[in-house]
């Protein structure tokens, strides 16, 4: 659109930018959008501490398609200078309200004001309102005080894929979509797709920099399965793009020939004994629903708390500097005599250090769990993003402690649940808002 002013509208700028000179006019860009304005310098300022930041005139904020508030400045060269980053949220789950779709946007809103504190333009979209004729997309995001706001926004300079649902991220329109966003050299998507199990065993098995922390896996047959019931006394059976338990199996010898076996959602009657090998593999095929879909994995002993396992559920992030970090990490404990510990399936949450030191008396052996896990961490994700060819910025893991204290990675998912104790949470939005800085600064592809 062509401005109907006659004079160039005003940016006011820090001082540390006008050196060596003021330049007659500069260009503004935020995500796509960029408008020529005339600079003009911040003398307020000059004496105080330099600022990063630079107010919009409303006039300025519609022209680029962004709110009127206050931005960081992202970069400034060749009289270009870049606000933002304008991050999108990809956030669809079920059709409707975008914000709406996780926990009633509430932990949305807070990522997007705490965004504005460090002048980050956070905004949600579904896949059916980006406009590339128009170079827009329509979205939602909040004022910086916490009100709710639509609007047609830039193409964002990073795009954070938070679709829940593998069915909703499969439809043909999400990938042309997804594909788009690939090809488009200014944009940076990150957690692109969901991971399945058995490419992240395969390839972290293969790395012998992650290989010691991987249970032996394979894919389901009838021929691996008699192979790792000779080699394992226990084996979990799971299928590939599940979660929360659903439809994994736990298969354990009793006795001489015979075997046990339990499926999560048998909630009255836990196992069905069988007395001999070819009476499983009977029963098995005909109670997997997709064996083609299944892998087949060696049993971790886990150590128990008062009888009952548990699991560490750790969140590993990338930081302003593009490194990856432990985020935090809960304790989720089974319910008794359940071999899932997800809180549907009757599990409960808690604390890493206070379980830790219940379940391992020596000191020495908590420190090194404590080490173990942030090696995984900070390992495990460098690893899978380099094999899988994805760029990543957060992950999950849940990992499995046995009764020796050895730590073993028993799945790793790309679109983390949001954890309940509000510190990691916390940490958790502060890491994300820095990586996007970074993820921006960095994207090789270029605007
Ligand atoms: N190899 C294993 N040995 C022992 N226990 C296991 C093993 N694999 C899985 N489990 C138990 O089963 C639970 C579920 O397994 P997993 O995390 O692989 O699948 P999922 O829960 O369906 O996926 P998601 O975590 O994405 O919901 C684990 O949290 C753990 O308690
Ligand atoms: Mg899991």
């Amino acid at each position: 659109m062509r401005s109907v002013h006659s004079k160039k509208p005003t940016v006011i700028i820090p001082p540390y930018l006008a050196e060596p000179t003021l330049p007659a006019t500069i260009l503004l860009q935020a995500g796509n959008r960029s408008l020529t304005v005339q600079a003009k310098l911040d003398n307020d300022s000059v004496d105080e501490k330099p600022s990063n930041c630079l107010q919009l005139t409303p006039y300025a904020a519609r022209e680029l398609a962004i709110p009127a508030y206050s931005y960081r400045i992202l970069s400034y060269d060749d009289n270009c200078l870049r606000i933002g980053p304008i991050i999108g949220i990809l956030a669809a789950g079920k059709p409707g309200d975008a914000a709406a779709s996780e926990k009633a946007g509430r932990l949305y809103k807070q990522l997007i004001m705490q965004g504005w504190a460090k002048g980050i333009f956070v905004y949600c979209f579904l896949p059916q309102n980006i406009s590339w004729s128009r170079g827009l997309i329509q979205g939602q995001t909040c004022t910086p005080n916490g009100k709710w706001m639509k609007g047609q926004f830039p193409i964002p300079d990073v795009v954070y894929n938070r679709i829940l649902y593998r069915s909703t991220e499969n439809q043909k329109m999400v990938q042309k979509m997804l594909e788009e966003f690939d090809e488009h050299p200014g944009i940076y998507l990150f957690n692109r797709r969901f991971l399945n199990k058995w490419e992240v065993a395969q390839v972290l098995e293969q790395n012998s920099c992650t290989s010691h922390w991987i249970p032996e896996t394979t894919p389901f047959s009838i021929t691996n399965l008699k192979t790792m019931l000779q080699r394992h006394q226990e084996l979990f059976l799971k299928p590939c793009h599940n979660s929360k338990g659903q439809g994994i199996y736990k298969i354990e010898r009793t006795g001489d020939k015979g075997f046990r076996y339990g499926r999560t959602e048998w909630k009255g009657k836990y196992w069905i004994y069988v007395p001999n090998y070819n009476q499983l593999t009977m029963r098995l095929k005909q109670s997997l629903d997709h064996p083609r879909h299944y892998i087949i994995q060696q049993g971790i002993d886990l150590a128990r708390l008062q009888g009952r396992v548990f699991d560490l559920r750790a969140q590993a992030q990338k930081n302003r500097q593009g490194e990856w970090v432990l985020t935090g990490v809960g304790v989720r404990i089974a319910a008794r005599n359940r071999f899932v510990t997800h809180v549907p399936n009757g599990g409960s949450r808690a604390d890493f250090q206070k379980v830790i030191k219940e379940v391992f008396d020596s000191s020495q052996i908590q420190n090194s769990i404590e080490q173990e896990l942030h090696r995984i961490c900070t390992v495990a994700p460098v690893v899978l993003e380099q094999e899988l060819k994805i760029p990543l910025g957060i992950l999950s893991l849940d990992i499995g402690v046995d009764s020796s204290a050895r730590l073993w990675i028993l799945e790793i998912n790309s679109k983390p649940a949001r954890f309940d104790e509000a510190d990691i949470r916390q940490r958790h939005m502060q890491l994300l808002l820095d990586y996007f800085i970074y993820a921006a600064e960095h994207n090789s592809k270029g605007r």
